[in-house]
C-alpha cells in the first residue's frame, strides 16, 4: 500500500526533490492567484469609471501637470490619501481610484518627504503657492522642499498643448473639441508658476467636495475656475466659495402634478426630494388606499458617465419610494418600475423621477 507506483507520472515526490520543477509550479500557482485578484479590477466600474462629479482638467492644469513631472515633485510628494484615520483627519476623504483614471501616469506613490498633495487643491491661496514654490523657506523657514524660481520666468509651451491633450483623449479623458481646439489660447503667456499652481488648486475637489452634502455638487464648478488668472487674488477656501456658485434656476430640486402624475425633479448629481413632496403625493396616496398601485419611474440622464447616471436615477427613485413608505404605504403597494426609453436626454427632464397610479 505505501509503495504508490510513481514511474512516469508527476509524483509529489519528484516535485518535491525537483526544485527547478517546485520553482516552476509555484510560479504557476501564485501567478494564478494573482491574475485571480487583479484580472477582475480591469473590469470593476469602482476602478475603471471616473467619480460622478470630476472634469476633465483644463488646460491650464494639463500644462501643470506636466511642469510637475517635469520637476519631480512626485519624489517627495504621494497623491494618495490611506484610509486609515490619522491619514483622513490630516488630509480629508481617503483616496478611491476612482479619481485616477484620467491621471496619465497616476501619481499616487508612497514616498513622503512632503506632505501628501492629494487633497492639497483650495487649501492654500495661489500667492501661497506662488511664495512658496519661488521659495519654500520664505513660507516654512523648515522646509527642505526645493525651490523653483525659474517657474516665474519660463511661460508654458502653446504649441503642443493641443497634441497633448488629443493624445490624452486618445487614452479615455473626456476632453471636448473646443477645449482642446481653445487650449492654446487658454495657455498661451501664461508662467509655469501659473500653471503649476492651477493643478495644485484643482487637486482632489471632486472627492473633499463630497465631505458636506451642500458642497457637494458644487464642488465640480470651482475645479476648471481655480486656473489663477492673477497670482494676487488669494483664493479664498474652496468650501466656502463653492455653494454661492451652485444655484440656478433650473437645477433645484422641484415637484409637480402633470395628469395626476407627479414628477419629482433633482438638482445636478443629488438625490434630495423636493420640499413638499409628500403633499403632492396626497391624491396618489389616497388611490393607493383605495386600491390602486402606485407606480414610479426614474430617469437617467445621457450627459456624463452612464453607470453613475444609473446608480443616481436608482437612488432617486429609491428616495420617492421611502416618501410613500414613511407615508404609510407597504412595500408591496408600490412597485419600482424602469421606463422602456429610461434615457430622457440632459436637462431637467431627465433628472427626473414620476410617479404614476395604477
Ligand atoms: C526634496 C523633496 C521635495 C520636492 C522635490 C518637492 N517638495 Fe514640496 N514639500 C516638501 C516638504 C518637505 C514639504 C513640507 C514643508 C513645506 O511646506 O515646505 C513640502 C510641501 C509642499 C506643499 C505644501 C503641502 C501642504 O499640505 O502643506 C506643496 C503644495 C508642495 N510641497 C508642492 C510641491 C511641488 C509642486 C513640487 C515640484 C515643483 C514639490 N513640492 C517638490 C518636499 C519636496
Amino acid at each position: 500500500m505505501a509503495n504508490h507506483p510513481t514511474s512516469g507520472r508527476l509524483s509529489h515526490e519528484k516535485v518535491e526533490t525537483n526544485s527547478f520543477l517546485l520553482i516552476v509550479l509555484v510560479l504557476v500557482v501564485v501567478a494564478f492567484g494573482g491574475l485571480v485578484e487583479i484580472v477582475p479590477l480591469f473590469f470593476q466600474k469602482s476602478t475603471t469609471q471616473p467619480l460622478e462629479n470630476m472634469k476633465p482638467p483644463t488646460a491650464l492644469q494639463v500644462a501643470g501637470r506636466d511642469i510637475y513631472l517635469r520637476e519631480g515633485c512626485y519624489n517627495c510628494h504621494s497623491q494618495m490619501v490611506r484610509p486609515f484615520r490619522a491619514e483622513t483627519l490630516r488630509y480629508g476623504p481617503y483616496s478611491v481610484a476612482g479619481e485616477s483614471v484620467w491621471d496619465h501616469p497616476f501619481q499616487w506613490g508612497s514616498k513622503r518627504t512632503g506632505p501628501d498633495l492629494a487633497r492639497v487643491g483650495g487649501r492654500y491661496s495661489d500667492e501661497w503657492h506662488y511664495q512658496h514654490l519661488y521659495n519654500p523657506r520664505d513660507v516654512v523657514p523648515e522646509s527642505n522642499m526645493p525651490a523653483y524660481p525659474w517657474l516665474v520666468k519660463n511661460t508654458v509651451n502653446e504649441n503642443t498643448i493641443s497634441a497633448h491633450m488629443t493624445a490624452l483623449r486618445r487614452v479615455g479623458v473626456p476632453f471636448t473639441d473646443e477645449a482642446i481646439a481653445g487650449a492654446p489660447e487658454a495657455v498661451k503667456g501664461k508662467t509655469e508658476m501659473e500653471a503649476v499652481i492651477a493643478y495644485l488648486q484643482g487637486l482632489g475637489l471632486a472627492r473633499s467636495g463630497q465631505l458636506s452634502s451642500v458642497q457637494s455638487a458644487a464642488a465640480a464648478q470651482p475645479a476648471p475656475a481655480a486656473a489663477p488668472a492673477a497670482i494676487a487674488a488669494p483664493q479664498a477656501d474652496a468650501s466656502a466659495a463653492a455653494p454661492a456658485a451652485a444655484a440656478s434656476a433650473t437645477d433645484e430640486a422641484a415637484v409637480k402634478v402633470e395628469n395626476g402624475v407627479v414628477q419629482f425633479f433633482f438638482a445636478t448629481g443629488k438625490k434630495d426630494v423636493a420640499q413638499g413632496g409628500t403633499e403632492a403625493l396626497a391624491d396618489v396616496i389616497a388611490g393607493v388606499k383605495a386600491g390602486k398601485k402606485a407606480v414610479i419611474t426614474g430617469y437617467t440622464d445621457a450627459t456624463g458617465n452612464a453607470a453613475a447616471n444609473e446608480a443616481l436615477a436608482k437612488d432617486r427613485a429609491f428616495a420617492v419610494r421611502d416618501l410613500l413608505l414613511s407615508a404609510g404605504l407597504t412595500e408591496d403597494q408600490v412597485t419600482l418600475q424602469k421606463p422602456a426609453d429610461n434615457n430622457a436626454g440632459a436637462g431637467d427632464q431627465a433628472r427626473r423621477v414620476d410617479v404614476a397610479l395604477q
